[in-house]
């Protein structure tokens, strides 16, 4: 059990299972799932892509790292320290300062480029399971994005090599098999990429220490400090799950020492199901310059924000006006995580219910110094979505997020790893309004639950939000995952200009996505 990171292995006997009967994706599973492809893969010359990528072209790289998920221990608590996984990266080629370690963290290192480099990276496995690395938010050719049909055993490897196009932004990758990224991520495996450009480094903003990363996760460890996964109670997957810790940057009862002047704090919540309503604990309004893809056009303040799995959000915070020894923080304030009282309904076994209020993280003014820094008025070029012409895009794509027999669906299918239905076939080259619902056309109502969908390979704008109301979301910008809560229809608009090829769509709740809350799309050329 060495290799393992949890004490009991838990679902990892029976879900192991599960998912390479899944991987397999043969005539018998697709019978069982209820499913039949209404096409066949082939036809669409998917079948030929399987292969596993592993020689290195022509590709002159700015950058040539390797990347190894492993079996490790860290001390996170007082007492033993903790068995965890954790991605190791030695860098082969290129400046070793644009890969940054996290001390004293499970969490991967963050990966440093610039718009326009050239990046190769060998992904060598290392842990007892089939894993591969997929690249959030960043705009890559279907090859490279880590699609779970590309997941390789212990001791393969998987070689990426692509070009950065995506603007400056705080990325970040996570392991993608089907069926346990969930368990993969929780265990540790997860790291930003942070991409620069001119543009971002013209727009005045805090640099080097007044520029920190901050990412967000939920655990649950037992006495001897070993992470705890789920039971495999149905009811718990179904809401995902919830660990009655928040630590930050891997660590718990996080603290932040901060100086007597403006930071860029970039968020990202990488837990697996809960969603974050942050506030500062002063009652000061945020002030976000940036989300999911991005710097915004200009600085926009909310009360309170939400942020669900998968979504960044970057703070511009002052401290200029506050006293040494001033202190503040960061809290989720308290929602209602279901609508429903679903916390009682789906008999979680979450010590910290969904929408519960607690700290995130503390901050402490801790040293004086004279450093004005103004917030710039104009972050970047964003078009307004209202003067985006959206009129005439044709027939718009529904997706209806649902539940039936104790899954999560949309509309009506799950995950087969190849399967592509019409709906799901899209024109290379064309611009297109998709609008997910979670209106709950399902037969349980009071089971709706908040889905974070995200999409493979693109970018995209929020065009709309429809039905119940609800207040603190940062659709501004690009965005590659948007929060539906129950009772909710958002319309996204994107644009599939270029990489043909199988790209994924589905919810970040990263227990509904290894149930199968997740689909294909197909860019056909
Ligand atoms: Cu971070 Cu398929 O997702
Ligand atoms: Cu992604
Ligand atoms: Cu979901």
């Amino acid at each position: 059990m060495k290799s393992q990171y949890l004490k009991t292995g838990i679902e990892s006997i029976n879900g192991r299972r599960d998912f390479l009967k899944l991987a397999g994706y043969g005539a018998l599973g697709l019978i069982a799932g209820g499913y039949l492809p209404m096409f066949s893969p082939s036809a669409y010359g998917l079948t030929q892509q399987v292969s596993l990528n592993t020689t290195e072209t022509v590709f002159k790289p700015d950058l040539d790292l390797t990347l190894v998920p492993q079996a490790e221990e860290v001390a996170i608590l007082p007492g033993s320290p903790t068995r965890v996984w954790r991605y190791h990266a030695t860098v082969n080629q290129g400046d070793s300062n644009r890969v940054v370690e996290i001390p004293e963290s499970y969490l991967g290192p963050i990966i440093n480029v610039r718009q326009g480099e050239k990046i190769r990276i060998r992904f060598k496995n290392d842990i007892p399971e089939k894993s591969i690395i997929h690249w959030h938010g960043l705009h890559v050719p279907a090859i490279m994005d880590g699609h779970p049909r590309y997941a390789v055993a212990q001791g393969r490897s998987y070689l990426y090599e692509f070009t950065v196009t995506n603007r400056a932004g705080t990325y970040w990758y996570h392991p993608h098999p089907h069926g346990r990224t969930g368990f993969q991520v929780y265990g540790g495996l997860a790291g930003l990429f942070l991409v620069s450009d001119e543009e971002e480094l013209g727009a005045g903003l805090p640099e080097n220490e007044f520029d920190i990363p901050l990412v967000i996760q939920d655990r649950t460890f037992d006495a001897h400090n070993q992470l705890v996964y789920m039971s495999r109670n149905r009811m718990a997957r179904m809401t995902g799950f919830l660990g009655d810790r928040i630590l930050v940057n891997g660590k718990p009862d996080f603290t932040l020492p901060v100086s007597t002047t403006a930071y860029r704090l970039r968020l990202l919540n990488g837990s697996n199901s809960r969603i974050y309503r942050l506030a500062w604990q002063d009652g000061r309004p945020l002030t976000i310059i940036a989300t999911d893809g991005g710097l915004l056009e200009k600085p926009v303040q909310r009360q309170f924000a939400f942020l669900a799995p998968g979504e960044r959000m970057e703070l511009w915070a002052d401290f200029s006006d506050n006293p040494v020894g001033y202190e503040t923080g960061l809290i989720s304030l308290p929602f209602d995580g279901a609508g429903t009282g679903r916390g009682r309904m789906m008999g979680t076994d979450a010590g910290l219910p969904l929408g519960a209020g607690f700290s995130v993280f503390k901050l402490k003014v801790s040293r004086k110094v004279n450093r004005s820094i103004e917030l710039p008025q104009k972050l970047s070029e964003v078009t307004p979505v209202d003067l985006l012409n959206t009129a005439g895009l044709g027939h718009l794509r529904e997706f209806y997020l649902t539940m039936g027999h104790m899954q999560w669906s949309i509309n009506g299918r799950t995950f087969q790893m190849e399967d592509v239905t019409e709906d799901e076939i899209v024109k290379l080259g064309s611009k297109e309004i998709w609008e997910f619902n979670n209106t709950g056309g399902g037969m349980m109502r009071m089971m709706n639950m908040p889905h974070p969908i995200h999409l493979h390979g693109k970018q995209f704008r929020v065009v709309g939000r429809s039905g119940v109301r609800h207040d603190g979301y940062v659709d501004e910008g690009w965005k590659d995952t948007v929060l539906l809560m129950p009772g909710e229809r958002v319309r996204i608009l994107t644009e599939f200009s270029d990489y043909p090829g199988l790209f994924l769509y589905h919810c970040h709740n990263l227990e509904h996505e290894d149930m199968g809350m997740m689909r294909n799309y197909f860019v056909q050329k």
